[in-house]
C-alpha cells in the first residue's frame, strides 16, 4: 500500500470516529448549570424522570377538579369545560407515561368526562351537582382499582380559585 493510502484511511477512520462520538452527543450537557448531562441515554433517561409519572398528572387534575366545580356553581361553562378540556389531557399524558394504568381509567375517560362534557356543554345547572358527583366517584373508583382507596376524593368546600365571572 502506497504512503498517501495509509494516510488517507487513517484520516477516514479518524473521521468517523469524530462521527460516532458527535453521533452520539457524548459528553455535551444542557441548561442552567450544565444539569442535563452524559450521553444521550442518560440525557433521556433524566428527561423521563423529570416528567415523572402519575402524581404529576394528578398534581395538575386535582387542581382542575377544584376550579371545575366552582366554574360549574358560577355558571361559568366555558372555564369548567377548559378544564374538562386539561383533565383529559392530563390524564392522557400519564397514561402515555404510566400505560398500566390505563385499564382502571376506562370509565373515567370513556363514559365519565363525556357526560359531564355534556352537561357543562348544555349549561345544564340543574343537572351540575348530580353529574360533578359521579365524576368525584368515578375518580375515586380508579384509585381504589388501582389500590390506593386511601387517595379518597370529596366535593370541594373551600373556594380556593380567583376566578369568577365578570360583572
Ligand atoms: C388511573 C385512574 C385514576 C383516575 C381516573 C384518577 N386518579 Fe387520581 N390517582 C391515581 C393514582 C394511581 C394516584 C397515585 C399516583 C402516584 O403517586 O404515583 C392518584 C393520586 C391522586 C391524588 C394524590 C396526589 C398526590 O398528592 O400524590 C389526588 C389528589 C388525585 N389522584 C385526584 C384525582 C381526581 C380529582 C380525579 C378525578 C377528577 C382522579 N384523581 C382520577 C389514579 C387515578
Amino acid at each position: 500500500m502506497k504512503s498517501i493510502q495509509v494516510v488517507f484511511l487513517l484520516w477516514l477512520s479518524v473521521s468517523m470516529v469524530g462521527c460516532l462520538v458527535v453521533e452520539s452527543g457524548e459528553g455535551k450537557s444542557y441548561g442552567s448549570q450544565d444539569w442535563l448531562s452524559g450521553t444521550d441515554d442518560e440525557r433521556w433517561s433524566t428527561v423521563a424522570d423529570q416528567f415523572g409519572g402519575f402524581a404529576h398528572a394528578m398534581h395538575e387534575i386535582q387542581y382542575r377538579y377544584q376550579e371545575l366545580y366552582w366554574a360549574g356553581l358560577d355558571g361559568n361553562w366555558e372555564y369548567a369545560l377548559h378544564h374538562l378540556e386539561h383533565i383529559e389531557e392530563a390524564m392522557e399524558a400519564g397514561l402515555e407515561r404510566r400505560p398500566a394504568r390505563a385499564k382502571s381509567a376506562t370509565s373515567f375517560v370513556n363514559d365519565n368526562i363525556p357526560a359531564l362534557e355534556k352537561v357543562l356543554e348544555d349549561g345544564d345547572s340543574e343537572g351540575f351537582e348530580a353529574a360533578f358527583e359521579v365524576f368525584r366517584i368515578s375518580c375515586n373508583s380508579c384509585h381504589a382499582m388501582e389500590d390506593m382507596p386511601f387517595i379518597h376524593v370529596k366535593t370541594p368546600e373551600i373556594r380556593m380559585t380567583v376566578i369568577g365571572l365578570p360583572n
